[in-house]
């Protein structure tokens, strides 16, 4: 780290709605009114893509300071400049503020310039809010509301354009809706590095499309869809499924790789309709992946583990919680800690870490690791590292280097020194064990999420939560400590896995005392120099530094955009 400290930024005074205030030098003006309170509305700026201008709807009345003969702001009596300003209205979101400076964002000239603009941007715009997916988070409708007329003065037909155009696999494009304020198009030049949007003809018939011979596929082809202003660029695969004003949000980040992007958890009911980025700079930007944005479906399932189970005559037969866990721990507990072996996950919380470590301890175990799981990443954010929290599994010991002991607990399984397994969230036959060995097994404790090729040779089965149905926290690549929060519960008797590793451990060891997930949190905390004075809540919704990292590259300056595509389409291709 360096212990070079930059220099302050100087202050310029600027006079926003007839007040004066000071805002740092180089504070975009649309930013600094909305900073003193005076929110203008806009379409097209978007405060991590550049400044083109186009939309005219952040229109604004600005000023320079009088300048007197001696060339130096002649001043009021208050010591202030006196302003001239400027005879025409001008875009607030292009320009950086300036010592002297004065703005008016409510005057009837701004108003009526308002009003104009959404005249405009309304003249083609179809009527079909009604059946439109983005009613509820539209600006347009926003923006009317304020400043739209009630009647049209517009006698002649609409301009037809394309509708329901697949501009790639994951988004939907509605041509008639777009106001060609070309988010979308930079976007993807300068996030994504995959310039593959522009606008074709001239006027009232200029189109979005895609340049010939090219789809918007890459891997974060729906961050346009978070950031297109109206909804002519929709999810396919969100889109009619749910009216958004429904829609439960929870703050959280997404588990599909390390890098842990910071998310919003739309759900209804129980049932997890979307993920959506959530602005925090020292992660994700506001950006995400397609890959970790769908990654979601799994939680519903047709092969969710509903019940847990106990092996009883030749086959799992479900039983109640108290029972399965006394069993598991019944199994465990015949066998001396060398001969039991723990395969844990990266994927797994820090809190069901620390308590996975307390298990082995209980049971006398060494041999434990965790399944490393790699992907292709790329240089914006999706990361080589698809287990969210591998730093986690370091910090808390589970496992130095993840997969290093892998090797010796298959073969050690295999031969038959170990004859009591724990797998948690992991599938052991991709951890190198056979199914003649796990079959083999006197004892066989799987936790887990869904069934797989092994579930079958569990001797005692526990059904646990997924990333949207419990709390807990993770460590991302970067060395970040986050919080996950529950937003839906887990389905059927799947349970919260730190309360089942928790009861398991009262079952083996008869010890315990912990009654909730912060009292979890408080013993790691006693125990690892980098949790100490933190708890669950004061991790907050971005997150707290406790390990250093190399330094990665911002989001918003991405080098290429090579190998970003979803898994499932790359198997494809
Ligand atoms: Fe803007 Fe949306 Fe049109 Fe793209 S599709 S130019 S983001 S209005
Ligand atoms: Fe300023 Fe569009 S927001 S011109």
């Amino acid at each position: 780290m360096s212990d070079q400290v930059s220099a302050p930024v100087p202050l310029v005074n600027v006079q926003v709605d007839g007040v004066w205030r000071q805002f740092p030098k180089g504070t975009r003006l649309i930013e600094a009114c909305e900073q003193a309170g005076s929110y203008v509305p806009r379409y097209c700026y978007h405060k991590k893509l550049s400044s083109p201008g186009n939309c005219r709807m952040c229109l604004i009345e600005m000023g320079m300071p009088k300048m007197g003969p001696d060339r130096k702001p002649v001043t009021g009596d208050d010591g202030m400049p006196l302003i001239n300003w400027m005879p025409r209205p001008q875009i607030s979101c292009a320009q950086d503020v300036a010592e002297g400076m004065g703005v008016r964002t409510t005057s009837p000239l701004v108003e009526d310039c308002r009003r104009g603009v959404m005249e405009f941007l309304l003249i083609n715009h179809p009527l079909d809010c009604p059946i439109c997916d983005q009613a509820g988070e539209c600006r347009l409708q926003e923006f009317s509301v304020q400043y739209g007329n009630a009647e049209s003065r517009f006698l002649e037909n609409k301009v037809k354009k394309p509708k329901n155009v697949e501009l790639g696999p994951r988004v939907t494009l509605d041509d008639e809706r777009c106001i060609l304020c070309s988010r979308c198009i930079r976007f993807c030049q300068e996030i994504a590095k995959d310039d593959v949007l522009g606008f074709i003809d001239r006027g009232s018939h200029s189109v979005l499309t895609a340049h010939p011979q090219k789809k918007l596929e890459n891997n974060y082809s729906l961050n346009t869809v978070d950031i297109c202003p109206v909804g002519a660029l929709t999810s396919s695969d969100f889109r009619f499924k749910m009216r958004v004003w429904f829609l439960k949000e929870t703050k959280s980040f997404c588990t599909s790789c390390a890098t842990g992007c910071n998310t919003v958890i739309g759900t209804r009911e129980g049932v997890v309709y979307r993920q959506t980025p959530r602005e925090n700079d020292a992660v994700n930007s506001s950006w995400m992946c397609d890959y970790g944005r769908l990654n979601f479906d799994y939680l519903h399932s047709h092969r969710r583990l509903l019940e847990p189970k106990i092996y009883s005559g030749g086959t799992l037969v479900p039983a109640d919680w108290q029972t399965v866990i006394a069993d598991a721990a019944g199994q465990l507990k015949h066998f001396n800690g060398p001969q039991i072996a723990i395969i844990a996950s990266g994927r797994m919380t820090n809190e069901e870490l620390w308590l996975t470590s307390r298990l082995a301890q209980s049971l006398g175990v060494h041999l434990i690791d965790i399944v490393p799981h790699r992907g292709a990443g790329d240089e914006i954010l999706l990361s080589e590292d698809r287990n969210p929290n591998t730093n986690g599994a370091r910090l808390l010991r589970i496992s130095e280097e993840p997969g290093a002991r892998l090797q010796t607990i298959a073969r050690a399984v295999e031969r038959g020194d170990v004859k009591a397994l724990v797998v948690l969230g992991e599938n052991p036959l991709e951890a190198g064990i056979s199914a003649d060995a796990l079959s083999a097994l006197p004892a066989f404790v799987l936790l887990d999420l869904l069934e797989n090729p092994a579930t079958r040779y569990a001797t005692a089965l526990l059904p646990s939560a997924g990333f949207a149905e419990k709390r807990g926290s993770m460590i991302n690549g970067k060395g970040r400590l986050q919080r996950l929060n529950r937003a839906v519960s887990p389905p059927g008797q799947a349970r919260d896995d730190w309360e089942i590793l928790r009861d398991l451990i009262q079952a083996v060891s008869g010890q315990n005392g912990i009654y909730t997930i912060e009292e979890v949190f408080a013993q790691m905390s006693q125990s690892v120099r980098e949790f100490s004075g933190l708890s669950l809540s004061k991790i907050g919704d971005l997150g707290v530094q406790v390990m250093e990292s190399a330094e990665s590259p911002s989001p918003d300056e991405p080098a290429k955009n090579e190998g970003n595509k979803p898994e499932s389409e790359k198997a494809a291709s």
